[in-house]
């Protein structure tokens, strides 16, 4: 490499080449590589701008953007970086060298780096945010068609992880459905702050040239333009919301998955593993592991790490644009690839599963029915406070007796309430507490199937969470 002069963007003050060790620590074109289609995309738009302020000609620019093509159809062939290239931009500029010569030293005119990379870097956030979207919705659609199946199941529902009122098992299903639901908005919301067009910011104080920035804002599909240069150059906030929108996610899953998990014990039995998505011990035949929802669980860890280096890289940086924000891609993209991977194999490991009806009703014990059996005696007449302390009296006697509430003779309960009367057994059924608990967003038939049309109706239309990202798609 001795007598090889890398290209480079810069260096003309310098007389003493740069040292290794700052080149390695510098270089990111292992981070940023595949920022690439959205590097050529604003390039070609910028190419236009700069025909469009009289900087270069009309066949000037022809020429850029059909080179920029050409490098494009590189890329996507496989061509891969040298070692010497600097970033992702670094090797655009010197594959574009190669390609149309001298006239590719025009296109940096009037921009830099600082809005280039922070233009890709939004333009790569909307593509993800459109990718994460559709991931989510596959997750819900696989919720909404297990919450449909089960409609007729009852099953325990856990407060402290103690067993506390018996409910539908479709609602309990559908209450793992609306947190995804509000990810996908924060999804769309992130998306929506993305959308904001730096190029025109130049370094720090803007374009001095008179190129149309609602041009490049419409050619490139954002929604709006910066307002401030200095705010646009150092501006990351977009890939914070991003990354708290993916570790939202992420702990969303981690308490699906944590609940399948425990479901999925012999202790539990509730659910049934399938083997697509399951391992086995190398030590224990008997053995079947959950491992896709363990890795979910573990996933979270991850993205709150992503947010969390992020959020400490922006504390206390002066404004515009300094080099510690070049490492807000390794977060960035590490996190959504993460929950790229993960999704579709919760989505899968969750298809798979089989729902055990029986042993669900089966822990249902009729001491889930105490608060019941208290809205029994507030019906007819006695105060809550009261009722609660007449049931508690019957708790107390079942746990002596060693016996469940429904077992106690009648006259148990005539003796801790007056109140209490011959039909007092039938409210110790768990369909009827089911039943009884109609109110909207409650478990009762009614509000569950009400409550399953919305879910459904929330996959349909799809979200259109990123505008105008057709030239992007196009150039991949
Ligand atoms: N690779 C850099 C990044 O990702 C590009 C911007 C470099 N700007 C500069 N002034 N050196 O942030």
């Amino acid at each position: 490499m001795s007598d090889y002069v890398s290209h480079k963007l810069w260096g003309g003050r310098f007389s003493t080449p740069t040292a290794a060790a700052l080149e390695a620590v510098n270089r990111s074109i292992g981070t940023d590589f595949r920022l690439w289609p959205f590097d050529i995309n604003l390039s070609q738009a910028w190419a236009v701008a700069l025909w469009g302020a009289g900087v270069l000609t009309l066949e000037e620019s022809k020429t850029i953007e059909r080179g920029l093509a050409a490098v494009a159809q590189k890329l996507a062939g496989g061509a891969q970086p040298l070692s010497s290239d600097e970033d992702v931009h670094t090797l655009i500029d010197r594959m574009l060298h190669d390609e149309v010569g001298d006239v590719a030293s025009k296109l940096h005119t009037g921009r830099s780096r600082n809005d280039q990379v922070a233009t890709a870097t939004r333009l790569w956030s909307m593509d993800a945010c459109v990718k994460l979207d559709a991931a989510v919705r596959t997750l819900q659609q696989v919720m909404v068609d297990h919450a449909a199946a089960l409609e007729d199941a009852l099953m325990p529902a856990y407060t402290h992880l103690q067993r506390a009122q018996p409910v539908s098992a479709t609602h309990w299903m559908l209450s793992h459905f609306w947190p995804l639901e509000r990810d996908r908005a924060r999804i769309a919301s992130a998306s929506r702050a993305a959308a904001v067009l730096p190029l025109g910011s130049g370094a720090i104080a803007g374009c001095a040239f008179p190129i149309s920035r609602v041009l490049l804002q419409g050619s490139l599909g954002f929604g709006t333009i910066s307002q401030n240069s200095i705010d646009a150059v150092g501006d990351r906030d977009f890939v914070a919301e991003l990354l708290f929108a993916v570790a939202m996610t992420a702990t969303h899953l981690s308490r699906l998955a944590e609940d399948l998990i425990i479901y999925g014990s012999s202790e539990f039995g509730f659910v049934q593993f399938g083997e697509a998505f399951t391992t086995g011990s190398s030590m224990m035949p008997q053995k079947r592991n959950p491992d896709a929802l363990e890795l979910a669980r573990g996933s979270g860890a991850r993205a709150i790490g992503d947010l969390t280096t992020l959020l400490a890289t922006l504390k206390g940086l002066p404004s515009g644009y300094n080099k510690d924000l070049q490492d807000d891609k390794r977060v960035l993209f590490d996190a959504v690839d993460m929950i790229l991977l993960v999704l579709p194999a919760v989505s899968g490991a969750l298809q798979e599963i089989r729902f055990d009806a029986k042993r669900m009703r089966k822990a249902l014990s009729s001491s889930m029915m105490a608060t019941d059996l208290a809205d029994y005696l507030v019906e007819k007449g006695a105060s809550f406070r009261e009722a609660h302390a007449a049931i508690g009296s019957l708790i107390r006697a079942s746990e002596r007796e060693g016996s469940e509430l429904d077992a106690l003779p009648l006259d148990t309960f005539k003796s801790a309430h007056p109140l209490f009367g011959d039909d007092v057994l039938d409210w110790l059924e768990p369909a009827r507490s089911v039943a009884r608990r109609d109110v909207p967003g409650g478990t009762g038939p009614a509000a569950v199937s009400s409550q399953l049309r919305s879910a459904r109706e929330a996959l349909w239309p799809v979200a259109e969470v990123a505008r105008g990202n057709e030239l992007i798609l196009r150039a991949v």
